[in-house]
């Protein structure tokens, strides 16, 4: 698909610590839905949505995610010829297709403060972000695709959101927004994880973003907001006061692969798509 985003961000310097102990020792992006890792999933939804520069920001202990998108001569020395070749096949061409670069955040101060970290990846240009505990499956097209699209039209930042129960909301950054139609918000304000009575609405951002490189200069003089962390949606707050945010409630399925239910739901999930289907 046409695209005019290159660049795809992938926070991955969190701990993971609500899957500990396999995190402990484990990058929680590797952690396995079936037989493929968390992030690889997210990589190669970006691809689709023709997002072929991958800028990660990681941290101490994340090494197995950049061993991950590299060639291990020695194990493809060993299955060269077997049958087994065929199980590289997807990470192989996500290879050959895409680049990945690698920048630390060096301490854990938020979300926007890791996206911050990706200026120097990105540059000035607009750019998607993943979280890749979000487990996302488009109906048809990809959930990334489906944003990049919208931002060919509309030329601003967009994120993916989705309903939640009210009881909910302290999890997520939280928007208030006109409809537009199709699924499509004007946003007029967010909150980050709002209790559910200060909540403006139980419609929630998930792990998908479309940002303008404006962001970086709003994140600068951002300060830290909830958990005393620099979020990302104190940043969208001000571009939203100026018009420039869309919500999009896009079509197709969230896991939330942070939590063990969400991360079985997945699981089971692929194993009745992909697994199954496939015998
Ligand atoms: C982050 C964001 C939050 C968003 C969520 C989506 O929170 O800060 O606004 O709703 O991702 O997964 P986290 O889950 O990293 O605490």
């Amino acid at each position: 698909m046409e695209s005019v985003i290159r660049k795809c961000v992938f926070p991955v310097a969190g701990y993971g610590t609500r899957f500990l102990p396999a995190t402990k020792a484990m990058a929680k992006e590797i952690l396995p839905i079936l037989d493929k890792p968390l992030v690889q999933y997210g990589v190669e939804e970006a691809l689709e949505a023709g997002m072929s520069d991958i800028g990660f920001v990681t941290g101490r202990g994340k090494r197995a995610i950049e061993d991950h998108f590299d060639i291990n001569y020695e194990l493809e020395d060993q299955i060269a010829g077997t049958g087994k070749e065929a199980a590289l096949a997807g990470i192989r061409e996500l290879i050959e297709r895409c680049t990945f670069s690698y920048t630390r955040q060096i301490v854990m101060r938020g979300l926007g403060d890791a996206i911050l970290k990706a200026r120097t990846l990105v540059g000035d240009q607009p750019f998607g972000v993943v979280l890749a505990d979000d487990l996302c499956f488009g109906n048809g097209t990809g959930v990334l695709a489906q944003m990049a699209r919208l931002y060919a039209e509309h030329r601003v930042s967009i994120v993916a959101i989705e309903e939640v129960p009210r009881e909910d909301t302290s999890s997520y950054g939280v928007i208030a927004g006109e409809p537009l139609g199709n699924g499509l918000y004007r946003v007029t304000d967010m909150v980050e994880k709002p209790r559910p009575e200060e909540a403006p609405s139980n419609l929630a951002i998930i792990g998908r973003y479309i940002l303008t490189p404006d962001i970086f200069g709003i994140l600068e003089h951002t300060p830290p907001g909830r958990n005393g962390e620099l979020q990302i949606t104190d940043a969208l707050r001000e571009q939203a006061r100026q018009g420039r945010v869309l919500a999009y409630r896009f079509d197709g399925l969230r896991f939330d692969c942070g939590s063990v239910p969400g991360y079985v739901a997945a699981t089971n999930y692929c194993f009745e798509r992909f697994h199954r289907a496939a015998r």
